[in-house]
């Protein structure tokens, strides 16, 4: 049996961030006079913070100097930080405590691999900083999902091989990295959206811990 990992992305499958971002990113839209609707979220997410801003401008139809770019991007992080202040551990998405608790008891190490710049103090609010040996996210990496580094990383932190390690992950972006790094990828949430995942659950109130057994012991078609 080899030995296993497994990671975590964090904004949409350890907590539902993802609305916070949207507000954040809507009110620099409305101030910026259009329309910021949940479709075009669906291509924030996984998306590094400065790839956001380039895509809501391009859906806007806004040019702007760098120093306005800078300035609308640190803007939209104090909106969003706002949100996250108050955070606390009833936002952990369901399920997500068991399935942590479960890896610890068994001794498998967990990474997250995240592209937020804002993933431990969001952990520490949520009190779930303890669970994971490794951290990789926004502050670590140079290229952004779908580019596997964030979880290459996290694999080589974990001291696991790429293709020993499982991947949670809730963007279209993110299930291409972790295919990528040739990493069983699991899509939380539409499985339309995330064809590409190997596995897809609505959320980890569907994944019992067969399922998990059967990936942590190779049994990799349950
Ligand atoms: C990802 C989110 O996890 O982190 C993206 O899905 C977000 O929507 C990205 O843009 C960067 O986050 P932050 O916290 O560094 O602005
Ligand atoms: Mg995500």
């Amino acid at each position: 049996m080899n030995k296993k990992g497994f990671i975590f992305d964090l904004d949409g499958v350890i907590v539902d961030t993802a609305k916070y971002h949207y507000l954040a990113w809507k009110k620099l839209a409305d101030q910026l006079g259009f329309e910021l609707t949940h479709e075009h979220n669906e291509r924030f997410k996984g998306v590094s913070r400065q790839r956001c801003l380039e895509i809501l401008l391009d859906i806007g139809n806004i040019a702007s100097t760098q120093e306005q770019f800078d300035s609308w991007m640190m803007e939209k992080n104090i909106d969003y930080l706002e949100y996250i202040d108050k955070m606390n551990e009833s936002e952990v998405l369901s399920d997500v405590p068991k399935i942590l608790e479960y890896l610890k008891e068994k001794n498998i190490p967990i990474a997250l691999g995240s592209a937020s710049k804002n993933a431990r103090p969001i952990l520490e609010k949520v009190k779930l900083l303890h669970f994971f040996n490794a951290i990789v996210d926004g502050n670590n990496v140079t290229k952004a999902k779908p580019d596997p580094q964030v979880f290459l990383i996290a694999a080589e932190e974990l001291k696991v091989q790429p293709e020993n390690c499982i991947v949670f992950e809730d963007a279209i972006a993110g299930i291409q990295a972790a295919n990528n790094a040739g990493m069983i990828s699991i899509g939380i949430g539409n499985t339309k959206i995330l064809s590409n995942a190997d596995y897809n659950f609505k959320d980890f109130t569907e994944i019992d811990l067969d399922f998990l057994d059967g990936l942590i012991k190779d049994r990799r078609t349950i």
